[in-house]
């Protein structure tokens, strides 16, 4: 039994699931290059901005007729102002098995009150991913990072889908393929899986999702911080670079910097292969000890990012207390800062699992783990 501290440390105790660990090469000087104290449609700033779309085109493989923008308010705003914006034309499904995609049904049911079919899941589960009707609108999240339970593929969005597909896909995006084809709304956050800081949405728009913005007219008032169109048509500005209102163009650079690294890395290809290798650090260890276990029920439906652990030990005497206070010891001993479950989580763990994170850390801070189970369960007695 592991009561004795092991020897090795993990050089970077960061495994948040958001804002997520800088890539492995970043310094703050990495930033000099900022257009700081300049306005943002002078050139130098417009041409950031322009890179930071351009960029994530590249890295992501997003198709030339798919427009992407820099929004306001992160990936929640990207997703806001592509709920109130497209929904409400047709009955729209809404599906969710953790805290995120619950938000975004709350939204819809309560606040727009639109025909909606809402499709639930416990933490662990995935809703019935066949059952979604093609002709209705459909909402869901890529990867939700509170289970970290994700879809397994895109098998179930038919290519001749009447609605529209809207997928939050912020833990997802630089982790996981994603079928551009499949998806008509797509939205991520810089603070995720690339490591960048919190401020501004993406959101990326298929054709037919730009052509439901220019045919269709919401009943209900927009903000401005949430409009796509003027006069019927696409506000183009905001998909090269013209953005709705101010960004912070130290975080532009953040995220220049952030693609950069990508590239480094091999791309989306290495940023996938990096994630799978943690991800499996963490599973091989769930195997390898019977006193903890994956949160997905499902191995296909796995988090190679957001990887949820729930301890199995019958020992334990209150579930969330000990999962707190194993979290605790290995945040004092700086092995792993903030790896507790999502406050609306079952109790347990949470390690980032995506390719900002060296495995030799998560292999490192494993046998921590163990130890700070072990030290927990002698310390209950
Ligand atoms: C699936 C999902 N959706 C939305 C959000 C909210 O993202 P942001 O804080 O960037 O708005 C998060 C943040 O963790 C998330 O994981």
């Amino acid at each position: 039994m592991a009561t004795q501290q092991p020897a090795t440390r993990p050089a970077n105790p960061r495994f948040s699931s958001g804002p997520c660990a800088k890539p492995p090469t970043f310094t703050l000087d990495k930033l000099a290059d900022a257009a700081l104290g300049r306005s943002h449609r002078a050139a130098v700033g417009k041409d950031k901005l322009k890179a930071a779309i351009e960029g994530t085109r590249e890295v992501l493989g997003i198709p030339a007729d798919y427009k992407i923008g820099i929004v306001p308010a992160s990936d929640t705003g990207a997703v806001e102002m592509a709920l109130w914006s497209l929904l409400g034309e047709r009955k729209a499904e809404m599906l969710a098995w953790e805290s995120f995609g619950s938000g975004w049904v709350t939204d819809v049911v309560k606040q727009l009150k639109i025909d909606a079919e809402v499709k639930t899941a416990d933490y662990g589960q995935i809703v019935d991913l066949a059952s979604v009707d093609k002709a209705n609108d459909v909402v869901f999240t890529w990867n939700g990072t509170t289970a970290g339970v994700r879809v397994p593929n895109a098998d179930w969005i038919a290519d001749d889908r009447e609605g529209l597909t809207i997928c939050d896909a912020t833990s997802a995006a630089f982790a996981m393929d994603l079928p551009w084809d499949k998806l008509d709304v797509t939205t991520f956050s810089w603070q995720k899986v690339l490591g960048g800081e919190a401020a501004h949405g993406m959101i990326i728009l298929s054709p037919r999702a730009v052509e439901r913005l220019e045919s269709y007219t919401p009943a209900w008032p927009l903000p401005k911080i949430f409009r796509l169109t003027k006069g019927g048509k696409l506000i183009d500005g905001i998909f090269t670079g013209a953005t709705i209102n101010t960004p912070s163009m130290l975080a532009v650079e953040d995220y220049l910097f952030a693609l950069d690294w990508a590239g480094s890395v091999g791309g989306l290809k290495g940023l996938i292969a990096r994630a799978d290798a943690n991800a499996q650090a963490v599973f091989d260890f769930c195997d390898a000890n019977d006193w903890i276990a994956n949160l997905a029920e499902d191995d296909a439906t796995r988090s190679n990012t957001s990887v949820c652990l729930k301890f199995t030990d019958d020992r334990i005497q209150d579930g969330a207390a000990f999962a707190k206070a194993v979290a605790k010891r290995l945040e004092n001993e700086n092995i792993a800062l903030d790896i507790g479950a999502y406050r609306d989580a079952p109790a347990g763990l949470r390690i980032w699992c995506g390719g900002t994170v060296e495995t030799a850390d998560v292999e490192a801070m494993l046998p921590w783990l163990a130890w700070a189970f072990e030290a927990e369960i002698a310390a209950q007695a």
